[in-house]
């Protein structure tokens, strides 16, 4: 039998390109009608086996900096089992230990190699837990198919089943029901970073004092309609974020960085998820070079990169 040494995932950060947030719920989580739209900013996620510990599962995480400015806040990545990769590898070894042939006692190591902005609104630690499932199922050769993978997937957290499906995809339910949707053509993107991050949770609090007796969240289909026809002008015009004035009124900064980018002619500029990550939606690769340019100069701006989607979700490298 040969034994796997290592295995490598790479896995797409994501931008929402509509958020509908419904009231509060009794479990704490919202409704929302959710467009997740994969782009070209990839982690890495390497399994290792480590000799440490007897009982299998994670036992070491180590995290690198392979970001593309100085606000990846790699400082920022526990390196513990509060981390949602270690979570998400637990959670596999615990499901698939007893099924036979499984070598899911055997302990591992997780090597993060991140590009994607930390606590940056585009799900870097759900797309790391995502890429942990699938590389450690492929270590382990526990052989769970895409579909299982998916419930242990939301399970874990309301963002973490869509980097393993990619492209672009209707999130229902508290985001982690899933229906795929056709982006024809390639968008081409401007994400400023900032040098702080935002608490999802604190921003669904504002969110819920700014907005009380919120409506049951509607999707879009002007927004689906320009994305099927791969019409970026349409689809500029239609992307919303209902949590943009909550992050707006945590970051009022957050406001400036919008405006440079709408003054260099944007065709859309938006806060990405909860943010404070802002998105830019550009008309061509030239074009979206000089939308990072102009917001750059924004005073919360930390640094600004370009992008494309849509891209494939996991895959093992
Ligand atoms: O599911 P996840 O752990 O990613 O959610 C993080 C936090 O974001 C939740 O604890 C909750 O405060 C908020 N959230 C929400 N409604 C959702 C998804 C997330 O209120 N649908």
């Amino acid at each position: 039998m040969t034994t796997t040494t290592a295995v490598t995932v790479r896995v797409p950060a994501k931008v929402n390109l509509q958020l509908a947030v419904g009231p509060a719920r009794e479990d704490g989580y919202h409704d929302l009608v959710n467009v997740f739209h994969a782009v070209a900013l990839f982690d890495e996620v390497t399994v290792t086996g480590a000799r440490t510990r007897a009982t299998g599962g994670p036992a070491g995480i180590s995290a690198e900096d392979a970001g593309p400015g100085p606000a990846s806040h790699i400082d920022r990545v526990p390196l513990d089992a509060s981390n949602l990769a270690w979570r998400a590898a637990e959670l596999l070894a615990s499901e698939t230990r007893e099924a036979p042939g499984s070598r899911a006692r055997k302990p591992v190591h997780l090597h993060l190699r991140k590009a994607i902005p930390v606590a940056g609104g585009m799900a870097g630690g759900s797309a790391d837990a995502a890429a942990a499932l699938v590389a450690c199922n492929a270590f382990w050769g526990t052989g769970l198919d895409r579909d299982r993978l998916r419930d242990l997937a939301a399970r874990l957290g309301s963002d973490v089943a869509f980097p393993l499906v990619g492209g672009t995809a209707v999130g229902t339910g508290r985001g982690e029901v899933l229906t795929p949707a056709r982006c024809a053509g390639r968008l081409h993107w401007v994400f400023a970073l900032s040098e702080g991050g935002l608490s999802t949770p604190e921003v669904f609090g504002a969110y819920d004092r700014l907005r009380p007796g919120a409506p049951a969240p509607q999707g879009d289909p002007v927004l689906m309609a320009a994305l099927a026809e791969g019409d970026a002008r349409a689809v500029g015009a239609a992307l919303g974020n209902d949590l943009q004035p909550a992050a707006l009124a945590l970051r009022p900064a957050l406001a400036e960085t919008l405006q440079a980018g709408r003054a260099a002619g944007a065709l859309g500029a938006f806060v990405s998820g909860s943010g404070p990550t802002c998105a830019f939606l550009a008309e061509s690769a030239a074009h979206a070079d000089a939308v990072a340019e102009a917001v750059r100069a924004a005073p919360d701006c930390a640094h600004a990169v370009t992008s494309y989607g849509d891209v494939p979700g996991a895959s093992v490298v």
